[in-house]
């Protein structure tokens, strides 16, 4: 079986547990650290470790951040260049016209699956709350408009593939995805815009089989990554043609 690959966490001793216990990281909801009475780790016990990487005043003070084991007490320019070295070669893209409030999820899972960046496309500004501050070790890009995005493909030979459920769309489920590509997502209410319909060399769409017309962009994005994960580092084979769905509402195309 494939091992995890993040797995291989080296975790420093444990402080404050006392137990010699894994420390847990931070969960998303501070209210359940707070009832568990345990966020990230304490200030190091005993002799501090040498190396660059470890930041003191976390040593002396503790680490009570969202990070898994493996960089617990590492300062963060470390952790980015770390993670660096093995980012995988996907990009993803998220229009952003509205301050759509999905890009900080989008972030955050891009941050997770190792994507080597995230562009930002529209305005500056984006809504950082869903992030979890995982942004400070993602690169995170800013195109002003869609012609911005492709020049900036182009220079680096990378196919715009689009995200959406769009009449024309072809099944993600049974699509090979390129290993290097920018995987680009619309937002709330619209979907992907005119302008990047157009440059996408294809528009890929996730079966649905309910009564909505869509998922919302920050789950949709998590499940394209994961495609690209699923073929590229465990070299998942494509499926053949769609099975069937044993009397299930058969897969739908949202209108335009
Ligand atoms: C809430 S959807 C809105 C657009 C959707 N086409 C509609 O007609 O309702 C926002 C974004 O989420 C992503 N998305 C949502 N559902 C999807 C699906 N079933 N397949 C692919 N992408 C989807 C796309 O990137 C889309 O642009």
């Amino acid at each position: 079986m494939n091992e995890h690959p993040a797995s291989d966490s080296v975790c420093p001793p444990v402080a404050g547990t006392g137990d010699g216990s894994v420390p847990r990281a931070p969960s998303d909801d501070p209210g359940e650290d707070e009832a568990r009475g345990e966020v990230g780790v304490g200030p190091w016990p005993g002799p501090w470790p040498e190396g660059d990487h470890y930041d003191t005043e976390l040593l002396a003070e503790g680490d009570r951040r969202n990070v898994v084991d493996r960089y617990r007490y590492w300062r963060r320019e470390a952790i980015v260049a770390d993670l660096d070295t093995r980012r995988h070669p996907f990009h993803v893209a998220v229009e952003n016209w509205s301050h759509d409030f999905n890009i900080g999820s989008v972030v955050r899972t891009a941050n997770a699956f190792g994507c080597a960046a995230v562009h930002i496309v529209g305005r500056r500004r984006w809504n950082k709350r869903g992030a979890m501050v995982t942004d400070r070790y993602q690169h995170v890009h800013h195109h002003p408009d869609t012609e911005a995005l492709v020049a900036w493909a182009d220079e680096r030979g990378l196919p715009l593939l689009g995200v959406d459920n769009l009449p024309g769309a072809v099944p993600l489920e049974t699509y090979p995805l390129p290993r290097e590509a920018v995987l680009v997502f619309g937002q709330e209410g619209p979907g992907l815009s005119e302008e990047a319909r157009r440059v996408c060399r294809d528009v890929l769409s996730i079966a649905q089989f309910g009564s909505t017309r869509s998922i919302n962009a920050g789950a949709a994005a998590a499940i394209a990554m994961h495609s690209w994960v699923r073929a590229h580092v465990f070299g998942q084979r494509l499926p053949g043609p769609v099975p069937d769905t044993g009397g299930a509402p058969t897969p739908t195309t949202a209108m335009p």
